[in-house]
């Protein structure tokens, strides 16, 4: 009887340590698995594919240009961060014009996702598709080049903001530099090749003071993170031309405001609190100095976009191998004409008729440059850019946008979000 029970013990022992094995192993994979496999599915749960989506790909990617044109064949543009500011801009006037596009965002909540829903409504009453989805997830940049046959792909999607990268540095890796490897992986892949336009910024100039800036200039010493991964884009993107031949043009931005705007920049935090009665924070540079700001209405920065899209040479590349050299151009977006952020502020208090509650400090050390200043001479000669909205008439247009989007009741300094 003992041995019996002895045998049983040994067996359900080795019965036991067989089971930990087991976890143990299978623990181990998994985590393992996890740690290298960021692409999985697992990461992306798959909200897009079906016959019904690729229906709705394929007509939001359709040119609707009338044949013999006098601009030509329609483009096909894969549209990356549609349901962004510019993003959403660029689609509708893509649209207008009778190109096809498909966007692709993935509504993060950097800042209020309701804002970016309301956009893709926008763009969706107008015959454009935006999928949800992050860049980083390959499976789903394969699919959209097998549905179809971009021509172009204007790539917008970013983690965007200068100080936000203090915070949350790992979102500017994820998207900026990830992101975009992930995309260029798609573009190199596709068959054609797309031509790739797409945003790097101002901030790049970082701590050079030559002014204005200009694209020879020294872009070697980023200020903040956000500026560091944009030069790396460019870095990255440089590569990609060389070794696979994809045409690539880099736009750098400069300050870019107007109507469905991005709420976390000054021009907008300032209209809501101003309206709001809230006290408004206004950063100086070192001896007192105004900071300014080359600030560009989003038309004009559209009108850029397109005239690149137009402009942009063809990729060379086949099957991921490389047949002859392609276009890499970068050109600055500006407005050449700087304004300190007190007129700013003053234009404001004009058109809200409300006057601020200014609280002015010196800027602190977060990865903000005193001023920018774009030299866009050469946008102007190769892509005949030549911006044309003043501060002064950008800022009318983007107040009459901010109140009939949010109204406002002046009595009681409330707001009713009226999302489309
Ligand atoms: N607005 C400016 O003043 C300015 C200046 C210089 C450069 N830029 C650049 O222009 C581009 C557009 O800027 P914006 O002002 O429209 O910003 P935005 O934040 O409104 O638009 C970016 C969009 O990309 C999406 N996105 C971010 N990461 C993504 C990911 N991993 N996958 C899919 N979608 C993702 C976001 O949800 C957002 O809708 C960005 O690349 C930005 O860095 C903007």
């Amino acid at each position: 009887m003992s041995r019996q029970l002895h045998r049983c013990f040994a067996s359900t022992g080795t019965l036991f340590l067989w089971a930990l094995l087991l976890v143990t192993t299978t623990g181990t994979y998994l985590s393992f698995r996890s740690f290298v496999d960021t692409s999985s599915s697992r990461y992306f749960p798959a909200s897009w594919g079906g016959l019904h989506w690729e229906r709705q790909i394929r007509a939001s990617a359709s040119p609707r240009r009338p044949p013999g044109s006098p601009e030509g064949a329609g483009l096909s543009v894969l549209l990356t961060g549609a349901a962004g500011f510019i993003g959403a801009h660029c689609s509708l006037a893509l649209r207008k014009r009778g190109d096809g596009v498909v966007g692709i965002d993935n509504f993060n909540s950097y800042y209020d996702p309701s804002l970016k829903k309301a956009r893709r409504a926008l763009l969706g009453s107008h015959g454009v598709f935006v999928v949800e989805g992050d860049i980083n997830d390959g499976r789903l940049l394969t699919k959209l080049f097998d549905v179809v046959p971009f021509t172009h792909v204007l790539h917008l999607a970013a983690q965007a903001g200068v100080r936000y990268a203090m915070e949350n540095p790992a979102s500017y890796v994820h998207s900026n530099i990830a992101g975009l490897v992930s995309l260029l992986e798609a573009c190199k892949d596709a068959d054609p090749q797309p031509a790739i336009v797409w945003a790097s910024s101002s901030s790049v100039y970082g701590l050079n003071d030559r002014v204005p800036f200009s694209e020879s200039h020294r872009t070697d010493q980023p200020a903040s993170l956000y500026a560091a991964t944009k030069k790396a884009g460019e870095e990255i993107t440089h590569t990609y031309n060389h070794i696979y031949g994809l045409s690539v043009t880099g736009l750098r931005f400069f300050t870019v405001y107007g109507p469905w705007g991005r709420p976390d920049m000054a021009y907008f935090s300032f209209t809501r609190d101003i309206l709001q009665g809230k006290p408004i924070t206004v950063y100086r540079g070192r001896d007192h100095v105004d900071l300014a700001r080359d600030f560009t209405y989003v038309d004009d920065i559209v009108r850029g976009c397109l005239a690149s899209l137009d402009t942009a040479g063809r990729s060379t590349g086949t099957g991921g191998k490389k047949r002859g050299p392609a276009p890499y151009r970068i050109f600055n977006l500006g407005n050449t004409s700087p304004v300190t952020v007190p007129t700013l502020v003053a234009i404001l208090e004009r058109y809200l008729r409300v006057n601020a509650k200014k609280h002015v400090v010196e800027m602190p050390g977060n990865g903000d440059v005193p001023f920018t200043h774009a030299n866009i001479s050469l946008a102007r000669e190769q892509l005949g850019y030549k911006p044309t909205t003043s501060l002064e008439m950008g800022l009318k247009k983007f107040v009459r946008w901010y109140l009939s989007y949010y109204g406002y009741n002046r009595g009681t300094h409330e707001f009713n979000n009226h999302y489309l």
